[in-house]
């Protein structure tokens, strides 16, 4: 028999703050009561900004009983969508356009050098966990190719020496100020 007293949003409470379930459910308040899978997504972007830039399977099956669609259907949309990270990702993760307009402007040569300037390959986190390298489809700015976005910022036309300066200015971001000495 079914226990209809079960609260489906208990695992999802016990994974991430009351605010951030507020959040979703303003989202879930923009759809039709019926139409239970459009809030996938925003759901999925709260709960992996709360938890470090990823997701685990235990967040997306909280995600789809709270939201109360299959677990599969979670996966589809985690899995589909290059902005979900389902490992550990560094601070900075850059992700790397290598789509047809991309790679006919030299994406391969962009892969290169940063695989090559962080000592890690596609896919990898640097040592000190700063920066990780994200094969991505086409982001939408096929006519700035080849491209890349870092932290939700987009760059585009690029050459080694705009890599060069993209990472220098992020790393000194990441240097101590005289406030965290
Ligand atoms: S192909 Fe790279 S942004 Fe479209």
């Amino acid at each position: 028999m079914t226990d209809l007293s079960y609260d489906k949003s208990l695992h999802l409470k016990e994974l991430i703050p009351q605010s951030e379930i507020d959040e979703i459910d303003c989202w879930i308040k923009k759809y039709p009561n019926d139409r239970k899978r459009p809030p996938i997504m925003p759901a999925l972007k709260v709960v992996q900004e709360n938890n470090g830039n990823y997701l685990t399977t235990e967040m997306m099956q909280a995600v789809a009983e709270y939201l109360d669609v299959p677990h599969v259907a979670v996966y589809e949309v985690a899995t589909f969508y290059s902005m979900f990270n389902l490992d550990k990702m560094g601070r900075h993760v850059l992700s790397v356009c290598t789509n047809l307009s991309c790679s006919l402007r030299g994406a391969d040569k962009v892969v290169e050098h940063l695989q090559n300037r962080l000592n890690i390959k596609l896919g990898e986190t640097t040592k000190d966990g700063l920066f990780s390298i994200k094969e991505v489809e086409c982001m939408a700015a096929c006519g700035g190719a080849p491209m890349l976005e870092v932290d939700k910022i987009y760059h585009e036309n690029l050459t080694e020496e705009k890599i060069d300066q993209i990472l220098s200015e992020m790393a000194a971001k990441d240097l101590p100020t005289q406030e965290d000495k």
